[in-house]
C-alpha cells in the first residue's frame, strides 16, 4: 500500500477501503447473514448468527439506548447495517446515524431505504451531529484511530480527542459502548509487519492503560469484559467458512486476497488464543460536568 491522505491521528480514508471495499461478495461467503465483522458473543451451542447477535444486544444493553430517540453507531453498521438495524427494528430506537468509512459497506445500508437510518461516509472526526445522541456504540473501529508510526503521547492524544468529541454529542447521562481489540501481551514493537502493511495499513490499537488515560474525567468505565477467547472462535469460524468456499472466493477476489484472508484469519486467532491480543468490550458513562 502507498501512504495516502493523512486525517486526523488515525488510519485514512484509504488504508479503511483497502480492507473494506475489497468486495461485498466475498465477505458475504464467510461472516454471518447479518454482515458483522466484530468479535461475537458466544455460549455454548451458539451459531455464528446466534454469538454476533448476542453481542449487538449486549452494546445495546450496555449503552442503555433501548427505546432511545437518537443513536449513533460509530465504525457502523456492524460492518454492512445490523447495528443499525437491531436498533431501529428491534431495540426500539427511533432513529440511528451510522459513520463509515466505507463507501461498500454505506451503499449496502443505504440499499435498504429505511428513513430511520442516516448512513454518512465520514470520519467521526469530520461528524456534526444534528442533535445529541442518547448513546453511542462503536464496534471495531477503535483499532483504526491511531496510527502505528507516531509517539505514544500522540496516540493518547487522538484518543483523547475522539472521548472529548463522544463527550460533547451526549445527552446529560448518556453512555458509551466501545468493543476493540487491544494489545494483550504483545506490544507495539511486535505487531506482525504482514498485519501492518497488508491487513490493516496505517492502524494500530490501544492498551487498557490508553484508554483508561484517555477517557480520563470524560467517562467513567462502569464495566470491562476481557472477550478474547470469543475472538479467537469467531476467527475459527471465519477461517473455516472461507475454506469452505473457497472455490466462491477464488472466482470472487483471486488466489492472492484469499491466501492473505487465511492468513490473518489464523494469525489473529492464535493471537487471541495465546492472550498476545486482547478483546475489550468497555461500559462507558459520561461524566456530566457539575
Ligand atoms: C471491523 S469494521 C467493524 C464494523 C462494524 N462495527 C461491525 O462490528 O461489524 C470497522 C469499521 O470502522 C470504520 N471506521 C474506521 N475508522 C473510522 C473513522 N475514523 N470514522 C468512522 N468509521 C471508521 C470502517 O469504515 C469500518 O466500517
Amino acid at each position: 500500500m502507498t501512504q495516502t491522505t493523512a486525517q486526523y491521528g488515525g488510519a485514512s480514508k484509504e488504508a479503511i477501503q483497502h480492507h473494506y471495499d475489497l468486495s461485498n461478495e466475498f465477505y458475504s461467503l464467510w461472516l454471518d447473514e447479518t454482515m458483522t465483522y466484530s468479535c461475537a458473543m458466544w455460549e455454548e451451542g451458539s451459531t455464528l448468527k446466534e454469538a454476533q447477535l448476542r453481542k449487538l444486544d449486549h452494546h445495546i444493553d450496555a449503552a442503555r439506548v433501548r427505546g432511545a430517540a437518537h443513536v449513533l453507531d460509530i465504525g457502523c453498521g456492524c460492518g454492512w447495517g445490523a447495528m443499525l438495524r437491531r436498533l431501529v427494528d428491534d431495540a426500539g430506537v427511533a432513529s440511528a446515524v451510522g459513520l463509515t468509512l466505507s463507501e461498500a459497506q454505506a451503499a449496502w445500508v443505504r440499499s435498504r431505504h429505511d428513513p430511520r437510518l442516516d448512513v454518512r461516509v465520514e470520519s467521526w472526526e469530520h461528524h456534526v451531529p444534528k442533535r445529541k445522541y442518547g448513546g453511542i456504540i462503536s464496534l471495531g473501529a477503535f483499532e483504526h484511530f491511531a496510527r502505528p508510526d507516531v509517539p505514544k503521547s500522540e496516540v493518547i492524544e487522538s484518543y483523547r480527542r475522539f472521548f472529548s468529541t463522544c463527550h460533547g454529542w451526549l445527552e446529560s447521562g448518556g453512555a458509551m459502548s466501545l468493543q476493540t481489540i487491544a494489545y494483550g501481551t504483545a506490544q507495539r514493537k511486535d505487531l506482525n509487519r504482514f498485519i501492518v502493511e497488508e491487513i490493516f495499513p496505517e492502524s494500530d490499537l490501544p492498551t487498557l492503560a490508553d484508554i483508561d488515560q484517555a477517557a480520563h474525567g470524560l467517562f467513567e468505565i462502569e464495566r470491562v469484559r476481557n472477550d478474547r477467547l470469543d475472538y479467537a472462535r469467531t476467527l475459527k469460524e471465519w477461517y473455516f467458512k472461507l475454506r469452505a468456499c473457497k472455490a466462491e472466493a477464488l472466482a470472487e477476489v483471486g488466489e492472492e486476497t484469499v491466501a492473505r484472508y487465511e492468513r490473518y484469519l489464523s494469525l489473529f486467532a492464535v493471537g487471541f488464543h495465546t492472550g498476545a491480543m486482547n478483546l475489550l468490550r468497555l461500559s462507558l458513562r459520561r461524566i456530566d460536568p457539575r
